[in-house]
C-alpha cells in the first residue's frame, strides 16, 4: 500500500510516474498543503509548467489518527466527480477528476489554485454576498435536477459515511456522555447544553429526522454543504469535497447551507433569497427542512464537529432556542 507522505518526495515522484500522473520528464518542484483540512491527506504537487491536487484517505481521520473512519470513502468521491462530469452547469462550479487509483485510496483533481474558503464567515464580520450566493443555489439547482433518479437503488449509498455523519449529526450531540466537554470550547457551553441532552421531545425527533437522513432517495446530494466545502478563487465560487455525497432528500443539503446562514447571522431576506432562486423550494417538505436546519446548527453548536465561530454565548443560546424550535415545528 502506498502511503502518501509530503516528507518522502522521492517515494512520491516515483509513484505519481508509476500511475502516469506525471509524464516521463517532468520533476516534482513543489509538494505543499493546498489548505486546512481534517480527514484526509491532501496535497498540491507542482511542476515546472503545472499542478494539481492529490488526496488520500486512511482507515483512520487524519487529523485525530486514533479516531476510526471509512478507508475507501476518497473513491466514493470520485466517483461521485466521474458521474459530475457530464453535467456541464455542475461540473464548472467543482475540479475537474484527473485520475483514481482504487487499489491506494487515492484521487488527483484539477488545481483551483490558491484560494481560502468560506469559513471566515464564522468571523461573523463578513456577510456573503447575493451574487456569491446565487452561484451556491445555482449549483444545488444543477445538481439535484440533473441527477433525478426515478427509481431508488444503491447507486453512491456511501453507508459507512452516512453511519459516521449519523453519529455526529443525530447521537452525539443529545448524549450527556459523550467525551466532549464543551466548557474547553467556550466556557459556560456545557450548562446551556444540558436541557437539550435530557429533552425527551427531541429526541423522538432525532429518531424520525436520523432514519430520513438515512434513507435513499431520488436526488444526488452533495452531502456536506457548508462554507468549508466553498472555495472563493478567480474564478468564481468553486465546490470541493463531495465525500459525504449520497442519493436522498434535498432537504438535506438545503438545510444545511440554510443552518451556515443562520450561524453565521445572516438575516432573514438571506434565507428568503436562498428559497427564491432555488428551484425546487415550493416542493420541499418544510417539516424535514426545518428538522435538518435544526439538527445542523445544533450540533454545530454542541456537537464535536465544532467550527470556529466567533459567538458569544447569549448568542449561542438564542440559536439553539431558535433550532429546538425549528425541530420540534
Ligand atoms: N482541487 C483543489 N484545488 C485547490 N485547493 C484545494 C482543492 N482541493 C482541496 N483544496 C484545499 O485543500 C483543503 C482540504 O481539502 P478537502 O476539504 O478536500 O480535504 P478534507 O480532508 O476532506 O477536509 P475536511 O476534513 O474539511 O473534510 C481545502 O479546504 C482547500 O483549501
Ligand atoms: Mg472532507
Amino acid at each position: 500500500m502506498f502511503i502518501l507522505n509530503a516528507k518522502e518526495p522521492k517515494e512520491l515522484a516515483a509513484y505519481l510516474y508509476q500511475q502516469k500522473w506525471l509524464q516521463d520528464g517532468e520533476t516534482i518542484v513543489s509538494v505543499s498543503k493546498p489548505g486546512e483540512g481534517n480527514m484526509n491527506c491532501v496535497l498540491r504537487i507542482e511542476t515546472a509548467t503545472r499542478s494539481f491536487i492529490i488526496k488520500q484517505s486512511r482507515g483512520y481521520v487524519e487529523k485525530y489518527p486514533q479516531v476510526l473512519a471509512p478507508a475507501k470513502r476518497v473513491l466514493t468521491e470520485g466517483a461521485f466527480y466521474k458521474k459530475i462530469a457530464i453535467a456541464n452547469k455542475v461540473q464548472q462550479i467543482m475540479p475537474t477528476l484527473l485520475g483514481v487509483d482504487a487499489v491506494n485510496n487515492l484521487i488527483a483533481l484539477e488545481d483551483l489554485g490558491n484560494s481560502n474558503d468560506y469559513t471566515v464567515l464564522y468571523d461573523l464580520k463578513e456577510k456573503i454576498q447575493e451574487k456569491e450566493l446565487l452561484q451556491l443555489v445555482n449549483y444545488l439547482n444543477g445538481l439535484h435536477q440533473s441527477f433525478q433518479k426515478t427509481v431508488v437503488d444503491d447507486e453512491l449509498a456511501n453507508t459507512e459515511m452516512r453511519a459516521l455523519n449519523y453519529e455526529h449529526l443525530f447521537e452525539y450531540p443529545f448524549k450527556v456522555e459523550n467525551g466532549c466537554d464543551l466548557d474547553l470550547v467556550q466556557a459556560g457551553l456545557q450548562a446551556i447544553a444540558m436541557p437539550y441532552k435530557k429533552d425527551s421531545e427531541i429526541k423522538v425527533k432525532m429518531e424520525r429526522l436520523g432514519s430520513l437522513y438515512l434513507s435513499k432517495g431520488n436526488y444526488l446530494l452533495h452531502g456536506d454543504y457548508y462554507p468549508g466545502s466553498w472555495l472563493k478563487t478567480t474564478e468564481g465560487i468553486k465546490v470541493i469535497d463531495p465525500e459525504f455525497c449520497f442519493y436522498g432528500l434535498r432537504e438535506f443539503d438545503m438545510g444545511v447551507l440554510l443552518a451556515h446562514l443562520y450561524l453565521t447571522q445572516h438575516p432573514e431576506s438571506t434565507i428568503a433569497f436562498v428559497a427564491e432562486n432555488y428551484h425546487s423550494f415550493d416542493e420541499l417538505n418544510t417539516t424535514i427542512l426545518n428538522g435538518f436546519i435544526g439538527v445542523e446548527i445544533m450540533r454545530r453548536i454542541i456537537g464535536l464537529a465544532q467550527l470556529p465561530l466567533k459567538m458569544d454565548l447569549k448568542t449561542k443560546a438564542d440559536l439553539l432556542t431558535f433550532a429546538r424550535e425549528l425541530i420540534l415545528k
